[in-house]
Parts: C-alpha cells; structure tokens; sequence
C-alpha cells in the first residue's frame, strides 16, 4: 500500500541519514593501539622535556616544590587564584592539620583577559583589595601564595615568567615577565594594601598539594576543565636542564644543588614537582593520525592556532567548539536541524562544559536535551536531540580516553623511576570536567587502568584545591624563609 511504501521510504532515510552521521562521529573514535600510541608519545614527550636542550612540545616546567605538606603548617594566608574566566581570592587558616577558607569570586571580563597587561593585573589588584576589605585584614600584610595557571618558567619558589598564554587569555606585555612582578607593581600602582607574595604556583600544584594534605600518597596533580594539565613528583637526578641550569650564571638560592642537600639529620631532597604542561604535546604536528578536520577548524579560530594541540582536544574550553563544529557540518549536509543552520549555531562558545554535561547526562530524558538546546537558541526535533548527544558523547569520550592515555605514561613513568613491578599512587583532581561530567571521569579511569596495568591509581577530587594548595605551599615557603 502507499502507507507501506511511504513509512518504508522514511525508514531508509533515516538510517540512511544515521549511517552517515555514524560514519562523521567515527572519526572521534580510538582503538586501543591509537590510545597506546598516543601514551609513547605522551612518554616520549615527558622525557625531551626534562632535557637540558629543546625543542620540547612539552615544557616540564620545575616548580620548585620538593616537599608534599606535613601537617605542621599553621596561620592565617591568603590565596589568589587566575586560571579560567575568573579570579578568586581566598583567605585559608591552618590549625591542628584543619583548615577553614573564605573565599569570594570576580569574574575577568574578556576585554581585560585580551587587553594589556598592566589593565588585566590592575583588575587583580582591585579584586585583592575588595576582598582584603571584605575580610577586614587590610593591614595584615599577608603572606601570599599566587596560583597562575598558565606555564611559566621558574627560577625559584616565587619568580616566574609567563612563558606563553593559554585557554583564550592574550593580554599584551606579560609573555616574557616575571608574573609576581608584574602583581607587586601593580598593587604598588594601587598603594592601598601590601602582600608578602612567597610563592608562585601552578594549579596542578596546588590540587596536587592540597590533596596530599590529606593523602600522603598523592604525587600527582590533574586539571581537566577550561584547560588540561598535569604534574607530578619527578627525581631530582632525572631533572636534567635544571643541573645544567644551576651551573650558569642563573644560579638562585632555590636550586636543589645550594638548597637541595638539607642540614644534617634532614631528609635530603630528592625529588621536585614538575608542571608538565602537557597540553602541548601534539604541537610538533605527532598528533595529526588522530586530529579531525573538525579539531583543525577549532585550532585555526582559536588565539593561539597551531598551539596546545593536546588541550585542544582535551578540555572544556574547545570541547564545546569541537561540537559545533561537527553540527554545522552534518546541518550543511541537510543531516540535521532540517539544514537550516541558525544564527546561535554560528557563534562560538555556545556550548559550555556544563551544557555538555547536562546534554549527557543519563537522567535527562530527550524533552529536556530539547529544552537546553532551545535555550541555547537551536530549534530541534526529537531525532535532532539525539543526534546531538551521540555527537557530544563522541567528543567527551575521546577527551577522556586521551587524556587516560596520557596518564597512564606518566604513572608508568614514575613506577619505572621506583624499579617497581607494581604501583600504588594517588591523583588530586579538579576542574568542571573531571568533576561535573557525567561520563568523562569512569572513562579516563577505564583508559588508564587498561593502559597502565601494573598501576593502581587512585582519584581523589579536590576541594577548593588550588586555592587552598597555594595557601598550603605559602605556609611551607614561609616557614622555610624563617629557618
Ligand atoms: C592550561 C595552562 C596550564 C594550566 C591548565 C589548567 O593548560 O597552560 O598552566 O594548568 O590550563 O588550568
């Protein structure tokens, strides 16, 4: 009959119609021979970076942290915190291995984040100043622990320049600059307060301290959420160019060799906290057999083309973008949203992190993936929002699976460091994707599990982690000051 045939047509539209958006979302797919790939090249990068000589993709910036916290540390400090789209200034307290925070969060406007630099820390300085107001400790000249989360070449526990900009941030006049200089003149600029700023940190550093304040065995630090990084306790004796360093003209009163060998009856140092940065790998094109034409358009548009290839692929920032992409793509092949592409599809950033994870979300039945697409401005049918979330589920996936692989290099590095068969070691871990993705944390531990056997890494989500990492890391640079 015509009922028959029409509903017989439709069907094989539409699975017609699905194949070939299988066939897109393919792309995002990795076996398992990829994802070892992608863990020897994560490897190989750790290694050239260690190295006294480039070219590195992967920077290995030393931290200048030799020591996890010991529960000791006690008194009032304060935290500043720049990585994403916001600023935050907490105020932690330490006592009898308990600490209490307050804290509050400014936003960054874009303008300033792609201004100059004197008007982004000046915002800095201002944001401080409210909060020091709030808190009533104007006049306390607090010690300071700074969290910059962008690479920055250390020269000791609290100077270090910004070496490039990452996630979106292109203020003029800092790349080059010692980031804590550039914070002191600005708060001089404001002569209202004064900071006794003692350490400069990363906050894969701070998650990782923090975390090990309270799990002695946590030596890494991870960061899945607007940006991807990670860090970890490195030997000492592997940290090639920083022997090399401490022979020039460089030489700083935190080198391991002047400040590394303790007082008798002290541990001798033996090992330094490294800030892989490994959102670079991929930058010397090794990634290309798995980045999509899709990933190659996020790149081109971003402020930093040809940059971060690994975190491109992997964080929150580009995820969401990685999505459009596809979208556009499959709505110009008339595979979606009838083919009329709309206004909102067009701009970028539409979709954020949390977008994503509400659009992935197993609870959420198809009529609320609809509403959420409808605030977004995307007009869609029931078969529309199903495609969207196979394309979201796609993209997440793969971030999460790369991300294990890299992971994985580095847990297998550090039992190889050991001589040991078997490892057991802990994570500390923040961002919004690690922690509010449905999906994104079981699938990085399944990757790294099946990548890294002879280790047992735990997870543990951290609290408030950079900031109160910072405080944590003041506290020992302090103490460290008056010995
Ligand atoms: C970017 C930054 C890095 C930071 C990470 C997570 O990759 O370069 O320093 O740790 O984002 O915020």
């Amino acid at each position: 009959s015509k009922g028959a045939a029409l509903v017989s047509a439709v069907a094989q539209r539409l699975t017609s119609q699905s194949r070939k958006v299988e066939e897109t979302l393919s792309k995002f797919k990795l076996i398992k021979e990829q994802l070892q790939l992608v863990k020897d090249r994560m490897r190989a990068g750790l290694e050239a970076g260690l190295r006294s000589q480039g070219p590195f993709t992967i920077k290995m910036l030393p931290s200048f942290i030799f020591h996890k916290p010991d529960g000791t540390e006690h008194g009032k400090y304060l935290a500043l915190d720049l990585g994403g789209t916001n600023f935050r200034a907490l105020l932690v307290r330490f006592k009898r291995q308990k600490s209490r925070i307050y804290h509050k969060i400014y936003t960054i406007p874009l303008e300033i984040m792609q201004g100059t630099g004197e008007e982004l820390f000046d915002h800095l300085a201002e944001c401080v100043c409210d909060f020091l107001d709030y808190m009533g400790v104007k006049n306390a000249r607090l010690p300071t622990g700074f969290t910059f989360s962008f690479p920055c070449e250390q020269t000791a526990i609290d100077t270090g320049k910004l070496v490039t900009w990452t996630k979106g941030f292109n203020a003029t006049d800092c790349e080059g600059h010692d980031v804590v200089g550039l914070l002191r003149e600005a708060i001089k600029r404001r002569n209202e307060f004064d900071l006794d700023i003692v350490a400069l940190i990363n906050d894969t550093v701070g998650t990782m301290m923090s975390c090990a304040y309270e799990d002695p065995h946590c030596e890494i630090g991870l960061i899945a959420g607007t940006g991807t990084n990670l860090c970890y306790m490195e030997e000492l004796k592997n940290i090639e160019k920083l022997h090399h360093k401490s022979g020039t003209a460089d030489r700083e009163k935190n080198t391991p060799e002047q400040n590394g060998e303790e007082t008798e009856g002290e541990i001798k140092r033996s090992k330094m906290c490294i800030n892989t940065e490994w959102g670079g790998l991929g930058d010397d094109g090794s990634l290309e057999n798995i980045i999509t034409a899709f990933d190659t358009e996020v790149d081109q548009n971003s402020v930093n083309p040809g940059k971060q290839r690994f975190e491109k692929l992997t964080s929150g920032m580009y995820l969401g973008e990685i999505v459009r992409q596809v979208l556009l793509d499959l709505t110009r092949r008339g595979l979606l949203f009838r083919g009329h592409i709309s206004e909102s599809l067009k701009k970028p950033g539409i979709f954020e992190t949390r977008y994503l994870s509400q659009i992935e979300s197993d609870h959420l039945a198809l009529l609320q993936v609809r509403c959420i697409l409808q605030k977004l401005g995307l007009d869609s049918t029931c078969h529309d929002s199903i495609i969207v979330k196979q394309v979201c589920g796609a993209v997440s996936r793969r971030a999460a699976q790369l991300c294990g692989a890299g992971m994985a290099a580095v847990v297998d590095k550090i039992r190889e460091n050991r001589g040991l068969d078997h490892l057991n070691t802990t994570v500390g871990v923040d961002g919004a994707l690690y922690k509010l993705h449905p999906h994104f944390s079981h699938i990085l531990q399944d990757t790294v599990k099946d990548l890294a056997p002879q280790c047992d890494v735990t997870f543990f989500p951290s609290e408030e982690g950079s900031g109160k990492g910072a405080a944590l890391i003041a506290a020992v640079a302090r103490q460290n000051q008056e010995m």
